[in-house]
């Protein structure tokens, strides 16, 4: 059942709202302060590299790979994480992991073969987490502390279009709901059961660690019964479902979910691994719903989140497949349309789902 009125949103109803995605009126939205605490200013000291001439990751620093990456315009990615010596991570909460005071993710960004950036996630500890990026120069040979507000076109993804390297209140609009979060770092992201048709997936390197070794090494604690005997995996009738629901989970439920200020929307785009969870979110949410955003040119009335079979009178489709600063989704770190994930969900929406759907509850 909707929230808002039934009567479409004026367009400039539509134009308020869609303002409100820049980041800074997210963080208004949160009430979320920004955190003036200073990173390194050389990403050569903040412990990822052992010998920094030659790049040699320090072994201590695990490589991970999500299943559901972020669409990051194409970027290459590659992740580290480090967790203090003798430390576990509390995952009391199966889905908002509690990370212990010291713990640092990295997420280097490439383009065209070249790194472009290298992201810096630090537990504060007491659920603070600080936020850096670090720009590479065009030697590769070092990379220096972006300034907080993020530095624009360092590098060429397309013909006149370039790379952004988002602020640090950009930062905390994605990370940040009702906690600051690791995003690709949870049980969900981490399972060994990875969705083979998961758009941009990327490849698992020998070494990676997953949900399975983390929990045989004793890196977690207060994790539900279950996580040890089976993987963990979206539960869907076709794999397609599964595919699109995990790819909706990354890309757009880091916002839209129930913990931050846009709870008030009611779209909840955000697969929870909770055993007592038993609906589908993005399913209860947005299938046969209409929200406040009306297509343009479409008839008043007729634009659904999520319409069964009509992907054009899906708002979820329009705007992942709009730049429009305005209208498009996410509203933050992407200028190109993700070309392999737009065909899977309308697909999706036109295949898959009927006036019916409802997703089967995890055995
Ligand atoms: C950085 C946070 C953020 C991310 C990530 C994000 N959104 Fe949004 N979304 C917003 C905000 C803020 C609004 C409300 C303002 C607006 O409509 O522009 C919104 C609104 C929407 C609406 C309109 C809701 C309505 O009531 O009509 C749709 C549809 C939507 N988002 C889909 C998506 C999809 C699909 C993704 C992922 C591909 C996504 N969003 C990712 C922040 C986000
Ligand atoms: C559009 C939303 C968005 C923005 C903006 C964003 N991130 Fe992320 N970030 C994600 C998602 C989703 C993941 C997990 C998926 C992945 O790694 O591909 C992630 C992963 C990470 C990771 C790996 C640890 C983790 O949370 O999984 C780091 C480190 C990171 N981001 C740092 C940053 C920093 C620093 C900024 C700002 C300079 C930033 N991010 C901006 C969405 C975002």
């Amino acid at each position: 059942m909707s929230v808002w009125s039934p009567k479409p949103a004026g367009r400039g109803a539509v134009r308020i709202l869609s303002i409100a995605a820049t980041a800074a009126a997210t963080m208004v939205i949160l009430g979320i302060a920004q955190d003036s605490s200073q990173a390194p200013p050389d990403l050569s000291q903040t412990g990822l590299y052992a010998d920094y001439a030659t790049k040699t990751v320090d072994p201590r620093n695990l490589a991970y790979s999500p299943q559901y990456p972020l669409w990051s315009d194409g970027a290459a990615k590659r992740r580290w994480v480090y967790l203090p010596a003798g430390a576990q991570v509390d995952a009391s909460d199966p889905d908002v992991w509690d990370f212990p005071k010291g713990t640092k993710v990295w997420k280097e960004f490439s383009f065209g073969g070249r790194r472009v950036e290298t992201r810096l996630i630090e537990s504060l500890g007491g659920g603070e987490m600080r936020f850096a990026s670090y720009a590479w120069n065009a030697a590769e040979t070092d990379a220096v502390l972006v300034p907080p507000e993020g530095l624009r076109g360092v590098a060429e993804i397309r013909p006149g279009i370039r790379h952004d390297i988002p602020g640090v209140l950009d930062c905390q609009a994605c990370h940040v709901s009702r906690r600051a979060e690791l995003l690709g770092f949870s049980a969900l992201q981490l399972s060994a059961d990875r969705d083979p048709g998961a758009p941009n997936a990327e490849p698992v390197i020998p070494g990676m660690i997953n949900l399975t070794t983390l929990i045989a090494r004793g890196l977690i604690r207060s994790f539900p019964d279950g996580w040890k005997e089976r993987a963990l995996r979206i539960p869907a009738p076709n794999p397609r479902t599964r595919a699109a629901l995990g790819y909706l989970h990354a890309n757009c439920g880091n916002c839209h979910n129930s913990g931050g200020g846009l709870d008030v929307i009611n779209l909840l785009l955000r697969h929870s691994v909770a055993p007592d969870a038993t609906t589908e979110p993005a399913i209860a949410t947005a299938v046969n719903r209409k929200g406040r955003f009306r297509i343009p040119g479409a008839e008043p009335g007729s634009t659904f989140l999520i319409c069964p079979g009509d992907a054009d009178h899906s708002a979820v489709v329009y705007r992942m497949s709009s730049r429009n600063p305005l209208r498009q989704m996410p509203p933050l770190g992407t200028k190109i349309v993700d070309s392999e994930a737009l065909p899977l969900i309308r697909l999706w929406i036109e295949e898959d789902l009927s006036k019916d759907t409802r997703i089967p509850e995890a055995e």
